[in-house]
């Protein structure tokens, strides 16, 4: 079942569960540039692009967010480009490889840790995430407006019985575990960058948002 929540003003949440309680999120950010935050994959497509359906025109999607190369990132972009050829997808130059490696005709703007891209009234920053296969540099991104960390596979909550928003408290929220990040030194680096944004909520790819306002 998929479900379309508005988690802050022009921020929708789009969320579908899996029996195993384990559930998936996109985001949507309403801006002059609309942006999707990952795709889903092909099986939850229908279910994805009628919620996105009930606030924008898919063919008034600007950007679509590919954090890394995986199904629930980017599997449904071809989906996608079938209603909107025009979607730039926004990725790493490691995620653009695999992209066009696999066949996937979206145009792509390579985005850089640190780079910072104004969608309108928003601006996204984005932050190397050590997620592709071999640890390459994937990203995560951050909207700086109303303090949104994307934060992908990280701070991942299981269970999908949950309120789209949980309320928790940043220390312990923000702690990225060896199994999110193997690798000591690239896991605290990325925790360091995290650690030093100002967020209000952490909009991450599995279970309920995060709402570290105290
Ligand atoms: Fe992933
Ligand atoms: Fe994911």
């Amino acid at each position: 079942m998929t479900q379309l929540d508005e988690i802050a003003a022009g921020l929708y949440r789009i969320n579908t569960a899996t029996e195993g309680g384990f559930s998936f999120n996109q985001y949507l950010i309403k801006d002059e540039k609309n942006t999707l935050v990952h795709t889903g994959s092909v099986p939850q497509f229908s279910g994805i692009v009628e919620k996105l359906s009930r606030v924008i025109n898919p063919s008034d999607l600007t950007y679509v967010f590919v954090s890394h190369f995986e199904s629930d990132e980017c599997g449904a972009l071809g989906e996608f480009l079938k209603l909107n050829p025009g979607i730039t997808a926004l990725c790493s130059a490691v995620t653009a490889r695999q992209l066009t490696g696999f066949g996937i005709p979206a145009k792509v703007e390579v985005v850089k840790p640190g780079d910072g891209l104004s969608i309108g009234r928003r601006e996204l920053r984005f932050i190397s995430y050590p997620s592709e296969m071999h640890l390459w540099e994937g990203l995560l991104a951050y909207e700086s407006k109303d303090k949104v960390l994307f934060s992908s596979d990280l701070f991942v909550v299981r269970g999908s019985e949950d309120p789209p928003v949980r309320k928790v408290r940043a220390a312990e929220a923000l702690t990225i575990t060896p199994r999110s990040i193997p690798a000591d030194d690239a896991r605290r680096k990325c925790e360091a960058e995290i650690r030093a944004l100002d967020i209000a909520l952490v909009a991450v790819g599995h279970g309920p948002v995060l709402d570290l306002r105290p």
